[in-house]
């Protein structure tokens, strides 16, 4: 089976981190999504991916190379304008030939694996088998009617009276049977190929169309709130490792990852944490939840349930929270004169400061 991984679009929920970086790079517990991803396509046995991308598409194929660190062989194919989902296996057609793929959005987390849904696929082979979720208002979704042999009779996008509370998530298995029903659908309302329009042909030219239900952990990484959220959930299951220093006035309680050659100073970590290779933690407090990336500097911090990457620095600031710091960026309390902030903030950027 081969594999088709969705990473170009515009990330507009994303902004400002998607001005300056792909969202589907974003780290969670300090590794990109799209190396979760690569991660979960290979425990289902695939060895060759193609990946679409827009225009970071550089950037992704900078840190991706050709797929050996992974375990496969990954293509990079460009899109010129998000046109939707459906338009991603047009311009993969001759990538995917005759084969059975599955196709995966760039930014869903699914870390408990697809492997046992890959399998019923493979024994059953449907035209398609779509993932599905139990969420708790699925207006938002493609929704599926499935009956009682888990086959979807009817498929409806963004419905206003869901008939179920199953709603599609980023992981589809396809069968060739696609190609035709891609070919034969129009764009949109919103100008858009949609796959859910291809799926449906399906049903409606009385294909089987399986859905299967994905009962583990899943996030849409698509907002600042989903990528901490979902930061949350995979430091729960941190390892603990102390591979960098941590001084004798430090100490570090619960699950705590200290990579090489990071080092703690006169700080208290209170996992679940992560501090990244080569970053330098002194005289401060970082609580749970929170991961940081490499060559990051925390002076005089307090922080919690928060995200900074690489090469950030905060010095001399407390209290923060739900925070997702960018690359490089500073966070820092200097003597403006009481009461005063002093801000240096780029588009679609949200400051919060304390009543
Ligand atoms: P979306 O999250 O639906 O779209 P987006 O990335 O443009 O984000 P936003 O809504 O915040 O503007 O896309 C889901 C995934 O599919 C994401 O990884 C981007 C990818 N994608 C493409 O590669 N090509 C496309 O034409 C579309 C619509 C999405």
């Amino acid at each position: 089976m081969k594999a088709l991984v969705l990473s170009g679009g515009k990330g507009t929920r994303l902004r400002p981190f998607s001005y300056s970086m792909p969202k589907q790079l974003i780290p969670i517990a300090n590794k990109p999504v799209l190396e979760h991803i690569l991660g979960n396509l290979r425990a289902v046995g695939v060895e060759e991916t193609a990946i679409i991308v827009g225009d970071w598409g550089p950037e992704i194929r900078a840190l991706l190379g050709d797929g050996s660190r992974y375990g496969m062989r990954i293509t990079y194919l460009p899109q010129d304008e998000p046109r939707g989902l459906a338009h991603c296996v047009t311009l993969a057609r001759d990538f995917l030939g005759d084969d059975d793929f599955v196709m995966y959005l760039g930014d869903n987390m699914l870390p408990q694996g697809v492997s046992h849904i890959a399998e019923e696929f493979r024994e059953r082979r449907p035209a398609a088998q779509v993932v599905v979720h139990k969420v708790p208002d699925p207006r938002a979704f493609g929704v599926a009617e499935v009956d009682a042999d888990g086959r979807v009779t009817h498929l409806v996008e963004k419905p206003q009276r869901p008939v179920s509370d199953l709603a599609l998530i980023g992981v589809y298995f396809f069968t060739p049977a696609i190609h035709d029903a891609v070919a034969a659908i129009r764009p949109s309302a919103r100008g858009e190929l949609e796959i859910t329009d291809a799926i449906a042909l399906l049903v409606a030219q009385g294909e089987e169309v399986k859905a299967s239900e994905y009962d583990g952990y899943w996030r849409d990484t698509g907002r600042v709130e989903d990528v901490l959220e979902c930061n949350r959930e995979l430091l729960d299951t941190l390892v603990p490792r102390v591979a960098g220093e941590v001084d004798a006035a430090s100490e570090l309680v619960g699950q705590v990852v200290v990579e090489p050659g990071a080092r703690v100073v006169r700080s208290r970590i209170h996992g679940p944490v992560v501090v990244g290779a080569g970053t330098v933690v002194e005289d401060s407090w970082v609580g749970p939840h929170t991961a940081i990336g490499r060559d990051c500097v925390l002076s005089d911090a307090r922080l919690d349930y928060s995200i900074a990457l690489d090469g950030a620095t905060v010095r001399h600031v407390h209290g923060i929270h739900g925070s997702l710091i960018g690359r490089a960026a500073v966070v820092r309390c200097d003597d403006t004169g009481p009461g005063r902030h002093r801000l240096v903030v780029g588009d679609h950027t949200t400051v919060e400061v304390a009543a």
